[in-house]
């Protein structure tokens, strides 16, 4: 081992000082190109990204948005709001689709509430012998609370209990009352049994809080945001190529240490940890006995703060106030998309980056605020967008002249230049658009190699519609190498990564990554660059 002086550890620390802050200068460069990663199901839970989150969920089947449809054994038919709801339910369908499904919320993991097609819920009609079923109510109480109670020898057949005290029975195709004792077996002649399917799952953050419930919900976040993000993450990012992070964040953030229920405080700390990360660390000069001869080596130590990652950060607000795209990954509670329907969601949006922008604009690594991931048109109308945005940017404006204004293109919608005339005169925008080989049937047969054309010829195209010298900045905020190709080889992957690196670099305003990890292999980018998968 090198022995030192304490006067030649203190020029070394003063170097390496003047580096970082050197280096702190150059990463201020406005034209940074970001090769970011998302850190998704970190601070909005995706199930599928990391299924364990929801194993000790007890009665985890029925979360909230679970789509149930139920056939009766008797009759052999599917229980059906008439009319999508605001009348009676009846038992006279063959085949079961938007009238005929029902979406849990959870009161607690034995009862709950049935919401029908027209956003109602199904409760014991008031007016009558309160036995009939019906589905009137907007606002679901105490005649809107049923159980499912499963056959323990086929979960598939269930009763359901109404408030009342007695289970729901189909009398007649179009007669379904709450008057069955219950008891009896499990038999096609009983008809209080249903087989019941399950049509969707949803396991987003509203899921995973509201099921573990207020007791336990606080302690298993809080534990899945420390160990599923941490510092090492960020030496990752910055070691490998990578100089931004794109940062999926929950509108609850702004309510932190309290949010609304079932939402648990805690993730505003997390978010806070990810800026110190990213800016800086600290060398730790301990220049004791250094220098067995030396008799002047005195025990001491210094602390120098370096900007050890120089990692760029970009906020997103990936779970809007009701939701505004229905999906797990925008907290949607039932699958329907209410954002935007009220001025409320908008205005609580608003101050959401309002909040979050006021508490890291002097942070310099405060590279972007996104001020909404993938609205779904045509539920979110472009008027509301316009609406919202440009809010939203004057919001970020308040505290910050310099972080970019990011506005996602609404998925659906035909036009991606649509945002074109929203951005013309602000300052420092970008529009973020995803680009997936998935989720379309026009992927369903391709090969590896139309993949890899499609991206060169395909996206190349779209890419360069959006990308204009005077309009906003582009930038492909989710891309991932998987597609529906079926048995495709390690070089089969290398070069499709390859061909998107190529062509999303050209973006102006950079790319990020779905995502950073991910149970899915080829949807975690740690994964890609440790297997050879992916270099940059
Ligand atoms: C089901 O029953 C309702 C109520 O009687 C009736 O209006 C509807 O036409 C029936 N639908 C079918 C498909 O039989
Ligand atoms: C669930 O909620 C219902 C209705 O509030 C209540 O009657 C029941 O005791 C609760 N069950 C559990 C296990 O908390
Ligand atoms: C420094 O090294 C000397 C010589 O090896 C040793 O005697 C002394 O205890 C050490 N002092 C400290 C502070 O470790
Ligand atoms: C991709 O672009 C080519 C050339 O413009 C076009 O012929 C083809 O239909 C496009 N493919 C898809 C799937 O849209």
């Amino acid at each position: 081992m090198a022995i030192y002086s304490t006067k030649q550890l203190l020029s070394l620390c003063f170097l390496l000082f003047m580096v970082s802050f050197s280096y702190g200068r150059v990463n201020l460069n406005p034209t940074l190109k970001t090769k970011a990663v998302n850190l998704g199901g970190w601070l909005v839970t995706e199930g599928w990204i990391k299924p364990s989150l929801f194993d000790g969920i007890p009665n985890k089947d029925f979360l909230d948005g679970t789509a149930l449809q139920f056939k009766s054994v008797t009759v052999g038919k599917y229980l059906c709001a008439e009319l999508g709801g605001g009348t009676i339910i009846v038992a006279n369908r063959t085949a079961a689709s938007g009238w005929e499904t029902f979406r849990l919320w959870r009161i607690n993991e034995t009862t709950f509430n049935f919401r029908v097609f027209d956003k109602r819920f199904i409760g014991l009609d008031a007016n009558g012998k309160g036995i009939d079923l019906v589905a009137v109510s907007n606002t679901p109480g105490g005649s809107e609370m049923f159980e499912i109670v499963k056959n323990s020898d086929d979960v598939s057949r269930v009763r359901i209990k109404a408030p009342n005290g007695f289970f729901l029975q189909v009398k007649t195709e179009e007669l379904v009352t709450a008057d069955h004792a219950g008891g009896g077996g499990w038999g096609d002649d009983d008809p209080s049994v249903f087989v019941m399917t399950i049509a969707e799952r949803l396991q987003g953050e509203f899921q995973v809080t509201n099921g573990y419930g207020p007791n336990k919900a606080p302690q298993i976040m809080r534990e899945h945001w420390s160990t599923y993000i941490v510092e090492d993450d960020f030496k990752f990012i910055a070691g490998n190529g990578l100089n931004a992070v794109r940062i999926p964040v929950g509108w609850w953030i702004a309510s932190d240490p309290t949010p609304p229920k079932p939402y648990v405080g805690g993730s505003l700390q997390a978010l806070d940890k990810a800026f110190t990360w990213a800016q800086y660390g600290y060398i730790f000069c301990i220049p004791t006995n250094i220098s067995a001869t030396s008799t002047q080596a005195k025990p001491m130590m210094l602390i120098v703060p370096f900007r050890k990652y120089g990692v760029k950060i970009i906020i997103d607000l990936h779970a809007a106030p009701g939701s505004q795209n229905g999906y797990e990954h925008s907290a949607s509670r039932d699958g329907f998309q209410e954002w935007g329907l009220t001025d409320e969601t908008i205005q609580k949006s608003v101050s959401v980056i309002d909040f979050l922008t006021a508490r890291y604009a002097k942070s310099p690594s405060l590279y972007a605020v996104e001020l909404l991931n993938e609205p779904l048109a045509p539920g979110a109308t472009l008027d509301m967008l316009n609406e919202y945005y440009k809010a939203g940017y004057n919001a970020v404006r308040k505290h910050s002249s310099t972080a970019y204004v990011v506005m996602s293109n609404r998925l659906g919608a035909s036009d991606p230049t649509e945002l074109f005339p929203l951005t013309n005169g602000l300052t420092r925008t970008v529009i973020d658009v995803h680009y997936y080989n998935l989720f379309s049937d026009v992927f369903d047969d391709m090969t590896v190699q139309q993949n890899i054309d499609f991206i060169h010829t395909n996206r190349t195209a779209q890419l360069n519609q959006i990308t204009t010298s005077n309009g906003p900045l582009t930038f492909v905020g989710e891309w991932v190498a998987e597609w529906q190709v079926k048995g495709a080889t390690k070089e089969d992957y290398q070069r499709f990564a390859k061909a998107q690196l190529e062509v999303y670099g050209r973006a102006s305003f950079g790319w990020a990554y779905w995502t950073l990890k991910n149970v899915n292999n080829h949807w975690s980018l740690e994964w890609m660059i440790k297997n050879g998968y992916i270099k940059l």
